[in-house]
């Protein structure tokens, strides 16, 4: 069965027509937390140092990619040099933006195991203006495997990124779902941490242990790491369940929850198969002003 390509949405959409995203007179959002509009970020004159960001959760079809992928489009619609890494061996980054990876000569597999590999040979160019990618394959595990006997094993991806840190200000790492070797390196390789957690009951199982490991991977490994903030996704508004976990979520990391909150939407599946971000895909849709949303209030930070 071939895959039809999803209907593009209405052609003259436009994110200049931004509307509020919780209704005309919302006073508070989501989060019980007054509304507040954070103003388009100026123009950058130049760019860098970079911030390094992990996205990351143990979970698995929590948003980490679509928040990845859409953040990352957001911030470079704002004008800001972005850099994503692929860091899961599924790929599912390079393949939502895309790029298709199984046959691909050079990924961050290569990257991290050959010194002679370099970031400008890894790298490519996304369709979105200012973003760049290190794509990432199924060699990736067997890249797992193989640092363990590395020198420095945890800091391997630390050392690769490095040399991008001057010309990119943002640079976001998409974790695999697990809290193996390859998370722990973007934890030491990252400033700080962003932990998409989904509205369902049993979201915040587990991330008493991811909590943990930042702070172990802080201890011992990397000082100045911190939490930079938790994701609300998959929220349905219309559910009192959700705004339960949404509150239970709120109580639990009050400021650290970001104000902007991810609904669940078909969209984020269509724009996976259209290999192309929600921000250029659908531009005025909820999702793509919901990312844009967090992208200021992530600059603003
Ligand atoms: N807000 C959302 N609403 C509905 N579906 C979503 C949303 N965010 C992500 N998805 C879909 O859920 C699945 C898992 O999301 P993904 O970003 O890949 O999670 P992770 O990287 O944490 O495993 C994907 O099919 C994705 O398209
Ligand atoms: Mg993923």
């Amino acid at each position: 069965m071939g895959m039809e390509p999803p209907q593009r949405p209405d052609a003259s959409d436009s994110p200049e027509t931004e509307q509020p995203l919780y209704g005309r007179n919302a006073k508070v959002g989501p989060t019980g937390r007054p509304v507040r509009v954070i103003p388009e970020p100026p123009p950058l004159v130049r760019h860098g140092p970079a911030r390094i960001i992990a996205l990351c959760n143990q979970k698995g079809g929590v948003g980490k990619t679509t928040t990845t992928i859409n953040m990352g489009a957001a911030l470079a619609e704002y004008g800001r040099k972005v850099l994503l890494v692929d860091f899961d061996p599924q790929g599912a980054l390079s393949v939502g933006l895309g790029v298709s990876t199984h046959d691909m000569e050079l990924t961050v597999y290569n990257l991290l195991m050959q010194r002679e590999v370099s970031l400008d040979d890894v790298k490519v160019k996304t369709s979105v203006d200012g973003l760049d990618l290190v794509p990432s394959n199924i060699d990736l595990s067997a890249g797992e495997v193989q640092l363990v006997g590395e020198v420095a094993r945890e800091m391997t991806l630390a050392r690769v990124l490095r040399s991008a840190v001057e010309d990119y200000d943002y640079i976001l790492i998409d974790c695999q779902p697990s809290l193996g070797l390859l998370t722990i390196n973007a934890l030491t390789a990252a400033h700080g941490v962003l932990i998409p957690l989904e509205c369902e009951f049993f979201s915040l199982r587990g991330v008493a242990l991811l909590i943990d490991t930042i702070e172990k991977v802080k201890d011992r490994l990397n000082p100045a790491l911190e939490l930079d903030g938790i994701l609300a996704t998959m929220y349905d508004a219309r559910t009192v369940h959700a705004r339960q976990v949404l509150g239970r979520v709120v109580e639990a990391f009050g400021e650290k929850v970001y104000d902007t909150v991810i609904s669940r939407t078909v969209r984020f599946p269509e724009t996976t198969v259209a290999g192309e971000p929600i921000t250029s895909f659908a531009p005025s849709s909820t999702g793509a002003r919901a990312y844009r949303a967090l992208a200021r209030e992530v600059i603003a930070r």
